[in-house]
């Protein structure tokens, strides 16, 4: 019997892993799971219910309440984004998180999974793992260019100032930070289109197979 694929696709926020894994998925046919929609669900679900993002008990009683929708638009707000890194810090939130991803990369079938830690932690033993990233400015201009085209207000050097605070949080947490797992391939997504940096991920797991 093949031993069923798996693939995992990390970086930091607005380096194109998300576009990449879900093209991924579709290339190879594989189930494709976004593991930071968990944590954006939990901080969706602690906002709504008024709870504090700075109390660790307060952020696992909200991974308790039911996943919210994956298109609700919310989960995808700046203000989402900021309370999911910051309660993806609390290592009892990450626990209770674990056993719905390590069933998931664990499918007969194989599967993608992106986010932050699935090369080290999630699936250390996927079969092609990849880091990708571009630089914080070039990551920052799509994230302000992504706002203005959804008709927000905003300032270039507020979205770094955010980015670059994102990216010292999920590198510096203690458990399960963002880092480059030591067998990954790093994809530098910063002079790449689209469908260039989908192109050369497909190439580099092609690679990996082989
Ligand atoms: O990729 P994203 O912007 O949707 O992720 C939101 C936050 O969730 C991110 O800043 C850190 C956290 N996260 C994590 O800690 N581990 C993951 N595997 C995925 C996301």
């Amino acid at each position: 019997m093949n031993h069923p694929l798996l693939i995992a696709v990390d970086g930091p926020a607005a380096s194109g892993k998300g576009t990449i894994a879900r093209a991924l998925a579709a290339h190879f046919g594989l189930p494709h799971m976004d593991t930071g929609m968990l944590y954006r669900s939990v901080a969706l679900a602690l906002l709504r219910w008024g709870g504090d993002p700075a109390s660790e008990f307060e952020a696992v009683r909200a991974c308790k309440a039911g996943l919210v929708p994956p298109n609700d638009p919310e989960l995808r707000s700046e203000i989402v984004g900021e309370v999911a890194s910051r309660i993806s810090g609390f290592s009892a939130v990450r626990a209770a998180l674990l056993g719905r991803q390590g069933d998931f990369a664990g499918q007969e079938s194989g599967a993608v999974l992106d986010g932050r830690d699935t090369g080290t932690v999630i699936a250390p033993h996927a079969n092609a793992k990849l880091f990708v990233t571009a630089s914080v400015e070039i990551r920052a201009r799509r994230r302000f260019d992504e706002l203005v085209a959804c008709g927000k207000s905003v300032h270039f050097e507020e979205v770094l100032i955010d980015i670059r605070a994102r990216d010292e949080r999920d590198s510096t947490r203690a458990d399960a930070p963002l880092v480059m797992a030591e067998d990954a391939m790093l994809l530098d997504t910063g002079k790449l289109s689209v469908d260039g940096s989908i192109a050369a991920a497909i190439a580099l797991v092609d690679a990996r197979l082989a």
